[in-house]
Order: C-alpha cells, then sequence, then structure tokens
C-alpha cells in the first residue's frame, strides 16, 4: 500500500483528493482483492441521504483480511492474545491459524442456518474467538452486531431486537481485573426477551458452570470440531451491509449505524497504514474494547487488512499494578501503541515510578482516540511512554465515520499538542456557524461538518432511514453534521473541542443523556430528571443527574444508591451518574424546554453568570437549585 512518508506529499494528496476524489479512491480501492471491479466509485447525496460507493464491485472482507495475506505471511502472527492475569500464558494466532479458524466458524454459522444478510449478534469479551466470529460473519455476509460485555441485559436485549438478530455468541465468563462478569447468565436473562434468537454459541473461557439449554445453546468447541477448515469467501457486493454497531445519541433509544463492506474495507486499510505509518512486522496494540468502533476499525479489521500483528489485550491498566499496559509492551515488543486520553489521565494519578522498571524502547508512534486530550496529559504521554521520540497521532473520529477523518500522519504532519491537526486525504471538513454559513480561514470555530462523503461512512440507521437523516443530515442541508464544536487556529490546526449536542463523553464512552434520563425516570419516586456533563479530572466529563422526587420515605442517600443501580442494571456501570443532586424543579423554559445551559453551569459550579433566565417560566427555581448544589 503506497503510503505517505513527507508533510509536501500529503498537501499534494490532500489536494488531489479533493479535485478527483473518485481518482483517487479508486487508487487505494485497487490495493485490494475485489471480485468483481466496480462500475462506479461514488454515487452520492446528503439530501436522501444516498452514499454509494463501488457500485458494481465485489469483494469479501475477510478474504482481503486473511487469504490474501496466506502466500506471503502464513505463519506471521496475525493476533496476540494478552490475558488478564500477567501470569497465564498468553496466546498467539498466526494468520493461517486465524484463517483456519474463521473458515471453522464460518461453517458453522451456516450450518445452523444462518444466511447472507442475517444479524449475528457477538457479545464476547477481548478473546480471538471475537475476531474469529466477526470475520466469519464478513466471510459469510451475515451482519454482525457486537455488544460490549460491559452492557446489561436490558442493553443487549434492545440491540438484539431491533435488529433482530438470529443468533447470539458469548462466553461462560470473563475477568476483568478481580471483578468476574458471567456472560451467559446475563445472556440468558436477555434471552427470554429475544424471541428472534434461534441460537446461542457458547465460547467455554473461563469453566464456568452456566445453565445450558439443549434446544438452543451449543458449545463453540462442539461445533467447530465437526467443521471443516475449508470455506469459499462469498462474494459481496460493496454496498452489502457489513455490520451494525449501536451507539448513543441525545435521544432516548442507542442507533444502530450500518457500515458496508466495500468503502468500509478501503477506509479501514487505508487510514491504519497512513495514519500509524505502519510498517511490515511491526506490532500494533489497540487497547480499546471490541465492542466500540474503534476495536472494530483499528483492533481488527484495519491492522489485519494491512498484515499486521495486532494486541489483544482482555484485562484493564490497573491489574495487577498499574504498568500492565507498559509491561505488555515490553513483553510483546509492541511498536505502535494506541489508547483513550482518560487511561492516561488515570495512569498519570499514579505517578512515574513505575517507569524506572519498564524499557518502552520498542515503541515507535503513539497514538489517542475518544476524546480531546488535554495538554499536560499529552506531554506526560509523550515524555514518559515515548521518550520524547514517539510522535503522538491525536485521532478525531466516531462511530458513524468507521474510521479516522482528522489525525496527524504519523511521521509526517508537525505536531502541536492538543491538536488533531489536519485533516486526511479525502476529507472536507467545514467548520459552519448557527446559521450554517461556512466559516471560512484562520483563526475560527464553529460547528464541525464534513460536505463530501469518505468511503468509510455509515450508510444508514438500521431500520430507521429517516432518523438517520434528521440526526445528521438535517441541521444543515448538504452537510454530514458530527455534533462537535471545532476551533481552528491562525495555522488551520484543527482542534475537537467536544460535543455540542447532549451526548456526554464519559471515559471516552459516548453516553446520550436522553438515555440515563429515561432509566432514571423508571424510578418509582423519581418524577423527572435532567442529566449533563461536568468537567472530571480522569474521565474527562462525568454525570451530574437532577433529580425532582414526589414525597417520599427513602432518603436521599438511599435514593441516590438505588439511581446508580438502577443504571448500572439498564445500561451498564460505565453510565453510572457520578452526581445526583434532589432538586425542587427544573428550569424550564414557558414552552417546557429545560434550559440544560444552566444545569451545565451549575454542575461545572460556575454559577457566578448564568446567562439570561428571563424567558424561564420559573426563574426562582435556579436559586434553589444553586443552593443545593453537590
Ligand atoms: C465522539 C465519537 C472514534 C472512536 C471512539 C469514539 C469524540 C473522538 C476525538 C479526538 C476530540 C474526540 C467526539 C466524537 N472524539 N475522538 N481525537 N478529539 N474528541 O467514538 O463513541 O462514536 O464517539 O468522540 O466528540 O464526536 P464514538
Amino acid at each position: 500500500m503506497k503510503q505517505i512518508v513527507s508533510f509536501d506529499q500529503y498537501r499534494r494528496e490532500y489536494e488531489r483528493s479533493i479535485q478527483d476524489p473518485e481518482d483517487f479512491w479508486a487508487e487505494v480501492a485497487a490495493d485490494y482483492q475485489w471480485s468483481r471491479k466496480w462500475d462506479t466509485v461514488l454515487d452520492w447525496n446528503f439530501t436522501e441521504p444516498s452514499i454509494k460507493w463501488f457500485e458494481g464491485g465485489y469483494c469479501n472482507l475477510a478474504e482481503n483480511c486473511l487469504d490474501r495475506h496466506l502466500d506471503k505471511r502464513g505463519e506471521q502472527v496475525a493476533i496476540i492474545w494478552e490475558p488478564n492475569e500477567s501470569s497465564e500464558a498468553y496466546r498467539t494466532l498466526t494468520y493461517r491459524e486465524l484463517h483456519e479458524q474463521t473458515c471453522r466458524f464460518a461453517n458453522v454459522l451456516k450450518k445452523l442456518g444462518v444466511k447472507k444478510g442475517d444479524r449475528v449478534c457477538i457479545y464476547l469479551p477481548m478473546i480471538p474467538e471475537a475476531a474469529v466470529a466477526m470475520l466469519a460473519c464478513a466471510r459469510i455476509g451475515a451482519i454482525h452486531s457486537v455488544v460490549f460485555a460491559g452492557f446489561s441485559a436490558t442493553s443487549l436485549v434492545n440491540r438484539m431486537n431491533d435488529s433482530e438478530c438470529s443468533l447470539l455468541i458469548t462466553a461462560d465468563a470473563v475477568f476483568r481485573g478481580k471483578k468476574k462478569i458471567e456472560l451467559k447468565k446475563i445472556a440468558d436473562e436477555a434471552l427470554e426477551q429475544t424471541p428472534s434468537i434461534k441460537h446461542c454459541i457458547v465460547y467455554n473461557h473461563r469453566n464456568t458452570e452456566i445453565n445450558f439449554d439443549e434446544g438452543r445453546d451449543h458449545w463453540w468447541y462442539d461445533l467447530m470440531r465437526e467443521e471443516s477448515s475449508e470455506h469459499a469467501a462469498e462474494p459481496m457486493e460493496a454496498e452489502a451491509p457489513l455490520f451494525i454497531l449501536y451507539t448513543s445519541g441525545s435521544t432516548g433509544k442507542p442507533k444502530g449505524l450500518l457500515h458496508t463492506t466495500g468503502g468500509y474495507m478501503v477506509f479501514a486499510g487505508y487510514t491504519f497504514s497512513n495514519v500509524f505509518n505502519y510498517r511490515e512486522e511491526e506490532v500494533f496494540f489497540c487497547t480499546a474494547d471490541v465492542g466500540w468502533v474503534t476495536g472494530h476499525t483499528y483492533l481488527v479489521y484495519g491492522p489485519l487488512l494491512n498484515g499486521a500483528t495486532t494486541v489483544m489485550f482482555e484485562g484493564i491498566p490497573t491489574y495487577p499494578d498499574h504498568g500492565r499496559f507498559w509491561e505488555v509492551v515490553d513483553k510483546h515488543q509492541v511498536n505502535i501503541f494506541y489508547t483513550a486520553p482518560t487511561a492516561i489521565r488515570s495512569l498519570e494519578t499514579y505517578g512515574t515510578e513505575i517507569f524506572q522498571t519498564k524499557k518502552l524502547d520498542s515503541l515507535r508512534i503513539l497514538g489517542t482516540v475518544g476524546e480531546p486530550i488535554n495538554e499536560e496529559a499529552w506531554q506526560w504521554y509523550h515524555e514518559y511512554v515515548g521518550k520524547k521520540k514517539c510522535p503522538i497521532v491525536d485521532t478525531w473520529w466516531q462511530t458513524e465515520t468507521g474510521g479516522i477523518l482528522i489525525s496527524p500522519i504519523a511521521t509526517v504532519t508537525p505536531l502541536k499538542p492538543s491538536f488533531a491537526t489536519f485533516p486526511l486525504p479525502g476529507i472536507q471538513p467545514v467548520l459552519l456557524d448557527g446559521s450554517g454559513k461556512e466559516i471560512e480561514g484562520n483563526g475560527v470555530s464553529g460547528y464541525l461538518c464534513l460536505r463530501f462523503p469518505w468511503p468509510g461512512m455509515a450508510r444508514t440507521i438500521y431500520s430507521d432511514h429517516t432518523h438517520f437523516r434528521q440526526t445528521y443530515f438535517s441541521a444543515y442541508k448538504g452537510y454530514y453534521f458530527t455534533g462537535d464544536g471545532c476551533k481552528k487556529d491562525e495555522e488551520g490546526y484543527y482542534r475537537i473541542t467536544g460535543r455540542i449536542d447532549d451526548v456526554i463523553n464519559v471515559s471516552g464512552h459516548r453516553i446520550g443523556t436522553g438515555e440515563i434520563e429515561d432509566v432514571i425516570d423508571e424510578h418509582q419516586v423519581v418524577v423527572e430528571s435532567a442529566v449533563v456533563g461536568y468537567p472530571h479530572d480522569i474521565k474527562g466529563q462525568g454525570l451530574y443527574a437532577f433529580v425532582i422526587c414526589n414525597e417520599t420515605a427513602l432518603t436521599d442517600d438511599k435514593l441516590r444508591l438505588e439511581i446508580q443501580s438502577l443504571v448500572a442494571e439498564k445500561i451498564g456501570a460505565f453510565a453510572r451518574p457520578d452526581k445526583i443532586q434532589i432538586v425542587p424543579g427544573l428550569p424550564k423554559t414557558r414552552s417546557g424546554k429545560i434550559m440544560r445551559r444552566i444545569l451545565r453551569k451549575i454542575a461545572e459550579g460556575d454559577t457566578s453568570n448564568l446567562g439570561d433566565t428571563s424567558t424561564l417560566l420559573d426563574p426562582a427555581i435556579v436559586d434553589r437549585i444553586k443552593e443545593s448544589a453537590l
């Protein structure tokens, strides 16, 4: 794959990609194996919206990730699996072994009646079988929907039902740090409410006793043993659905973003190769879970498309101690390390002594993703992890974008701490003002939008195209609206400043305020609630809930605990509010809209200037909330 190696070359490529996008992407796409070449590179409009890349072309993503490499690197390690316990042996799978497993599992899925276009839910911990399951789906043309194993039974139910999955793949249990999560138990609870699920495949990971429904459940190994390791990959239309991934928006219900085959493949491979300046035989370690888009694109697909060795780590950064990431880096001689700012900030609090016992000399490139990185964390990462010699790529993108859009290109782009720097070739960002006018020039700020499609973008929200249009293409006609605010400095460097909608980024996890409010409101003494974000030293943003209750016998503390466990039970522990304030009312306009701006200020502890409150139905409520703010 052609790589950008100088900043001048970047500028030229960028120019060319804007002048003639079709020619540019056709050239990138030619690096892959297509069983039939495309007729048209791009057909699009942002009004319906309708986005089609490489129409008429046929390819298979799994084949491009695996079969394509067998001759040259069949014996090279594709996945290094690092277990939760550092004392336990790690596992490796070569490209040949991963190919064999994937083929076997593809045959398993077919045997169980899974067909092209069927939805398969994957609820697995960070084990190679998660990658095998994803690749096997891609291989037969089934649509995978990976649900992060930290989600609750209710979240799992909602996701499986929304896309009517016919099969679920899970494991008995997993340890994350010292905590045991009994996945099958959670799955069993979920499966009581998911009529579309016909089969459940269970991977025995920790020899935990489980309930086994003979008619529905199957052991992974029993099925695999019986299948052949030969399977011819199904040629897929470029626009055939590849996966669904749920993410939070400002409204209550998570949205199932749908990504398609050809464009996603081209974009994942291209961005991985260029952003990380990936070189043959290097070891890449992305700490994200496969349950998030980062895990999809930069733990599994991007690295495998490039024939890389990818590290999959099951545990957490602080177990058995806060040096675990660095131990893994030294142990597997990791060259490129990609993590979230929240992980860096949390490790920063333990001090730097740990680095005396770690070498970290294999590292060449560092990356961050998921939220804005503050300058202090950037400097710490640069100095202690990168030893001041590794470039840091601050990569901005979203579940919707499929891959990185704005980021430095490692070793190429001159860096600026806390700036995502410049758009990658093919990416056309614009800043808009409130009225939807493009703000040109440098030294400006506005709403970040894209005016032209790129191959990796989501095509729709599963079974709800109207919602897709309304969420991303209606705020500003003719643009894809990201929901992020952005600044461009005097030199044209982009800095993403954070969400401008009701989405909160907690430790790199995206959570919709509406989603949490819906759960809180389910509590029997709660009348109404409003959740906002506030700056949090480690998590980036914390969750602050304002709650109105009817007369209650509960103490405030008891109520807080109940609300917290309700959220953990219905969504997942990561969505638990950090602060819960019981309030007599919420600041509402005469039309009944909650003025979140005011609540955000109170949550931030900045009540000196709350702006204009005269349009409130009851301005006095603001003082009462202020008085008891936490
Ligand atoms: C939101 C998308 C992209 C994979 C992980 C998150 C924020 C993401 C950055 C960055 C500042 C960032 C944005 C974006 N975000 N990367 N480098 N700098 N903010 O995916 O869960 O879909 O969240 O994460 O606010 O909109 P996601």
